[in-house]
């Protein structure tokens, strides 16, 4: 595999980092506190293409590839996770489906404000009473007699959810036919019986935006049908593959954001007449967490290329996510440990890291999911073998 990044990349990842530094770092400290969604930044990055970036320019979108992609996420991830879960959810979850599954007619109303950020979207499969166990989905969407469906039930955690315009809802339209009776629909805010509930109070990326919807016969025409009658559930699935990508780039982008910030102090502090990093103890831990940070980093230039070389990507974006929201977690909280006290308090910021990287690990497929789905994609290729 070629790791050496082409000017494109380079640009898109010095272009993110300089957006980060001058337009998200100045506010990411209130915004914790408050929880107050990033409007104007999140308008800014629909500005520079950063809310559609692998949607062709056809569509409206950057035309970049997914290792842009990921660069992108990391740099703003690690000045601020919240935006880093924003924009993964428009890029990977809503409007790379919406290309890839929708028709002209949908790209046009739909992907086009979606791509060029005048519109956010949001991807609803989670319910109250179904998380990993996907399969089992509540939901219900009837079909009526004049060919539109009344859909019912509720949705759970869902990001971007208050502030979307357009939502990707997945409900059962054949019970008996299980998941393959399982379709995705194009739903708006606003549409009569579409409610959209409280903005969750989370322990960490505070300032992105996740809530419940509830949907009491809400009527939907044929045309807001995504894909197939009955291809949901696979069109869900193949959306997380390459959502996977995006939390595993905004995992190690918190985890690099945590490296800094410990290697800086590492410098500033002194304990035994001496900078913390000249005692070995700290060089042992700062040695670590910058391995784990570049193991992560292959992993998902692995996953990004496999996507862009339209190779499989299925274990490589679960084994990325997988490692990478693990080593967040390692490494926010080594970086921590190299602060002491210091590192335990808000003022010095490594403790957002911490709380921020949890997430990594439950949304966008558990951990434990994660090990499922590397498992028995492994086992099939030995099978193939
Ligand atoms: N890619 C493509 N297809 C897949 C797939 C994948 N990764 N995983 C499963 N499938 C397909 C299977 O091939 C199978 O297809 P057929 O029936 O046509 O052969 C079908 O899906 C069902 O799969 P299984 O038989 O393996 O079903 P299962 O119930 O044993 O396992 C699961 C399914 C892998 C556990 C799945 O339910 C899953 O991935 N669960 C996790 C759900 C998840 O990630 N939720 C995140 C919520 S979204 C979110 O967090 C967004 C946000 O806002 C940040």
């Amino acid at each position: 595999m070629n790791f050496q990044y082409s000017d494109d990349h380079i640009a898109i990842r010095d272009a993110a980092r300089e957006f980060a530094e001058n337009e998200i770092v100045s506010s990411a400290v209130e915004r914790d506190k408050t929880g107050e969604f990033p409007t104007e930044i999140v308008q800014k990055l629909g500005e520079l293409g950063f809310m559609g970036m692998m949607v062709s320019p056809e569509w409206g979108g950057a035309g970049l590839d997914t290792v842009c992609y990921v660069l992108a996420i990391e740099e703003i991830s690690k000045i601020d996770a919240s935006v880093g879960v924003i924009m993964s959810v428009n890029n990977s979850l809503v409007c790379w489906v919406i290309e890839t599954f929708g028709s002209d007619e949908q790209k046009e109303r739909f992907l086009r404000p979606l791509a060029t950020g005048q519109k956010l979207g949001a991807y609803c499969l989670s319910e109250p009473g179904v998380g990993s166990d996907a399969t089992q989905q509540a939901t219900t969407a009837t079909l009526q007699s004049d060919g539109s469906y009344l859909i019912n039930g509720a949705k759970n955690w869902i990001t971007n959810g208050t502030k979307a315009d357009h939502y990707i809802v997945f409900a059962q339209t054949d019970p008996a036919k299980k998941h393959h009776g399982i379709t995705a629909f194009l739903i708006d805010k606003g549409m009569p019986g579409f409610e959209v509930g409280l903005k969750e109070d989370k322990l960490g990326i505070r300032s992105s935006d996740t809530c419940s919807l509830g949907f009491t016969d809400v009527r939907v025409t044929a045309d807001r049908i995504l894909g197939t009658v009955g291809q949901g559930f696979k069109i869900a699935m193949e959306t997380l593959n390459g959502g996977r990508i995006g939390i595993a780039a905004q995992a190690l982008g918190i985890a690099s954001g945590a490296m800094d910030k410990a290697v800086r102090y590492s410098f500033e502090r002194y304990a035994f007449g001496k900078p913390i990093n000249q005692l070995q103890t700290i060089q042992f831990k700062l040695a670590d967490m910058q391995v784990k940070i570049e193991a992560a980093r292959m992993l998902i230039l692995r996953a990004a290329r496999n996507k862009d070389a339209h190779e499989s990507y299925i274990k490589e974006a679960a084994m990325a996510k997988l490692y990478a929201s693990k080593i967040a977690m390692e490494v926010a909280t080594e970086a921590i440990q190299v602060h002491g006290g210091y590192g335990y308090v808000r003022e010095y910021l490594v403790e957002r890291a911490l709380r921020d990287a949890k997430i990594t690990e439950i949304y966008e497929g558990t951990s434990e999911i994660q090990h499922i789905v590397i498992a028995r994609q492994l086992l099939k290729e030995y099978e193939a073998s």
